[in-house]
C-alpha cells in the first residue's frame, strides 16, 4: 500500500471544488484539507476554488467555512488555530458558475490560469465533484470542452474525483463511466468511497498479510462464517429527499460494505500496487454468488425504522422524515446473506447487514472461526466453548480483538472466554484521522488504491442491482423495526436459520 501519510508531499496544485455551497465541502472537504495544511502535508502555493450556483465572494466564502470549520473540528476535539486559518482562507477562492454553462467553465477555466501564474503553480489541478450526482455528467462534459479534463497529458496533471453514488444501477454507472472515460484516463479518475480513507479498512489487508497467524487460517477450513455489520444510530435526519430514492442497498451496501467484503476475502495481491491490489478486489466481486431478481424478495431482508427510542430520546419513524412520502418502501435497514464461490471461501457464508437508526453506531467485521472437535474441553460440564472470533472494529473505538478461552483460576477447571484487545487510541495515543484527509492527500500525490476502479465500481453494480430490481417488484416486502432495535426479527432469523446468532445484538 501507498506511503504513510507522513512522508508525502504532493506537487503544488489548484483544487477546485464542485458544490462548494453543500454540506460535504463545509463539514468534511474544507476541514480536512486544512489539518492537512497544517500538518505541512499541502505544498505552500496550493489554491482552492470553490465553485457552485449561489452568489458570493471569495470574502463571504471565506467567512461561511471558518464558522463551519469550527463546529466541524470541535466536533473531533481539535481546537482552531486562528493564524493557520488566516494564512490558509488567503488560498482559498470562490468561483460563481453553472455546472451546465460551457460559458461558466471557461470563465473557470480563466480564474486558474490566473491563480496558476499569481500562485506559480504548474498547471496541476484537482477538480472534485460534490455536488448532487445529477450535476457529475454536465460537470464533466464541461470540463472536458473547456480544455480542463486534459486526456492523456500527465505533465501538468488534471484529475476528477467523483463523489459517491457512482451511478444508480449498473446502466447508470456504465453510463457515467463512459462519460468519465471520455474526458479522462482511467489513471486520472478517483472514484471516492470514504470507507476505504478509515485506518481500521486500511488495516484489514496489514492484519492479514504482515502477520504469519492470520492468513494460514484465512479459509473455509477454519472459518466458519464471517459478519460484517455497519450500524447507524442516526435516521436519516434532513438528507430524506436523497435517501428515498437511494436506500440502504444503494448508500451502504453497493459501496461501503461491497469494499470491506472484499478486503477481508481477497487474495493477497501480487504486488501493492494500485492495480494489483484492486485486481484482487474485483475478483472478490466477480466470484459472489448472484442474488437472482427473484430471490431477492425472499432472501433479502429489508425494512424501515418505525417510532421508537435511542439513548432514551423518541425518535420518529422514517416515514415522518422531512421530504420521505408517506407511502415510501424505501429500505433504512438491509440483511443478506452472501457466497464468495470460489476455492478460498467455499461454503463459508458471509452475513452482512446495515440499518439507520439502531441502538449505536458501530461498524465491525467479525471472523468466526471454526469449533473445536468436542472432546476434551470441549464436552460438557465445560463445553460447548464459544469459538474463536476475531473482531475488526472499524468505528468508533477502532480496534482488533481477538476472543479465546483460558481457565479461570482455582481449583476447578473453570474455562472463559477472555479478549485480546488492540485500541487505536491506546497503542498510538489519538484516534485515527479523518477518513477524507488521507484520500484528498492520496488523490493530490496520484495515489489510486484507495479509490474504486472503472471495473470494481461495475462488477458491485452487477452484483447489487439484480437485488435491488428483485426488490423493487415486491414492494410490500419492506418490513418495519422501532428505532432503537436491531432490525425486524426476520434478520435474526436469517442467521439463526443457520444456528448462528449476529454478534452485535
Ligand atoms: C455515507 C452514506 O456514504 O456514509 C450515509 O451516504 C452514511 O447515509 C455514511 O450515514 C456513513 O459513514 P460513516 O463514516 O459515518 O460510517
Amino acid at each position: 500500500m501507498s506511503d504513510p501519510l507522513t512522508t508525502r508531499k504532493p506537487e503544488p496544485f489548484v483544487m477546485v471544488v464542485f458544490g462548494a455551497s453543500g454540506d460535504l465541502t463545509r463539514r468534511k472537504l474544507i476541514p480536512a484539507i486544512f489539518q492537512l495544511w497544517c500538518q505541512n502535508h499541502l505544498p505552500e502555493s496550493a489554491a482552492i476554488i470553490g465553485y457552485s450556483r449561489s452568489e458570493k465572494t471569495d470574502e463571504s466564502f471565506r467567512a461561511e467555512l471558518c464558522d463551519s470549520i469550527r463546529d466541524s473540528l470541535k466536533c473531533q476535539q481539535h481546537i482552531i488555530d486562528d493564524a493557520a486559518w488566516e494564512t490558509f482562507a488567503s488560498r482559498i477562492f470562490y468561483q460563481r458558475g453553472a455546472y451546465d454553462s460551457p460559458e461558466d467553465f471557461a470563465a473557470l477555466g480563466q480564474r486558474i490560469k490566473t491563480l496558476n501564474v499569481e500562485r506559480n503553480v504548474p498547471g496541476n489541478c484537482m477538480h472534485y465533484l460534490a455536488t448532487p450526482p445529477t450535476a457529475f455528467a454536465d460537470i464533466i462534459t464541461n470540463l472536458n470542452s473547456a480544455g480542463l479534463a486534459r486526456k492523456g497529458q500527465s505533465d501538468p496533471w488534471s484529475r476528477i474525483v467523483i463523489e459517491k453514488p457512482f451511478g444508480t444501477d449498473l446502466q447508470s454507472a456504465l453510463e457515467l463511466n463512459r462519460i468519465a472515460r471520455e474526458a479522462f484516463d482511467e489513471e486520472q479518475i478517483f472514484r471516492i468511497d470514504h470507507y476505504l480513507g478509515k485506518e481500521t479498512v486500511q488495516n484489514i489487508m496489514v492484519l492479514r498479510l504482515a502477520n504469519s497467524i492470520f492468513e494460514h487460517l484465512w479459509c473455509h477450513d477454519y472459518i466458519d462464517h464471517i459478519q460484517i455489520t455497519a450500524a447507524e444510530s442516526l435516521g436519516v435526519g434532513s438528507r430524506g429527499g436523497y435517501y428515498d430514492k437511494s436506500g440502504a442497498l444503494r448508500d451502504m451496501v453497493q459501496n461501503h460494505l461491497m469494499h470491506l467484503l472484499c478486503l477481508v476475502a481477497m487474495e493477497p495481491p501480487v504486488t501493492l500496487t494500485a492495480d494489483a491490489i484492486r485486481d484482487e478486489k474485483v475478483k472478490v466481486l466477480r466470484s459472489l454468488r448472484p442474488i437472482s431478481q427473484q430471490c431477492a424478495a425472499n432472501g433479502v431482508v429489508r425494512a424501515q425504522y418505525t417510532l421508537g427510542e435511542i439513548d432514551g430520546q423518541e425518535t420518529p419513524g422514517y416515514l415522518q422524515a422531512d421530504n420521505v412520502p408517506e407511502d415510501s418502501n424505501t429500505e433504512t435497514f438491509v440483511a443478506f446473506k452472501a457466497h464468495v464461490d470460489n476455492w478460498r471461501w467455499s461454503g463459508v457464508p458471509f452475513y452482512l447487514r446495515t440499518g439507520k437508526a439502531l441502538p449505536r453506531r458501530c461498524t465491525e467485521i467479525s471472523i468466526h472461526f471454526e469449533p473445536i472437535p468436542q472432546i476434551l474441553f470441549n464436552r460438557p460440564p465445560a463445553g460447548p466453548l464459544r469459538p474463536n472470533v476475531l473482531t475488526i472494529r472499524v468505528q468508533p473505538d477502532e480496534g482488533i480483538a481477538l476472543e479465546f478461552q483460558a481457565k479461570a483460576p482455582g481449583p476447578a477447571m473453570n474455562i472463559k472466554p477472555l479478549e485480546m484487545d488492540f485500541g487505536y487510541r491506546e497503542s498510538f495515543g489519538q484516534a485515527p484521522p479523518e477518513a477524507y484527509q488521507r484520500l484528498l492527500l492520496d488523490a493530490a500525490v496520484g495515489d489510486a488504491t484507495l479509490f474504486t476502479r472503472s471495473d470494481e465500481v461495475q462488477a458491485a453494480w452487477e452484483f447489487v442491482t439484480p437485488v435491488i430490481e428483485g426488490c423493487a417488484c415486491e414492494a410490500n416486502n419492506v418490513l418495519q423495526y422501532p428505532a432503537g432495535s436491531w432490525g425486524p426479527k426476520e434478520a435474526d432469523e436469517l442467521i439463526e436459520a443457520d444456528g448462528k446468532q449476529w454478534r452485535l445484538k
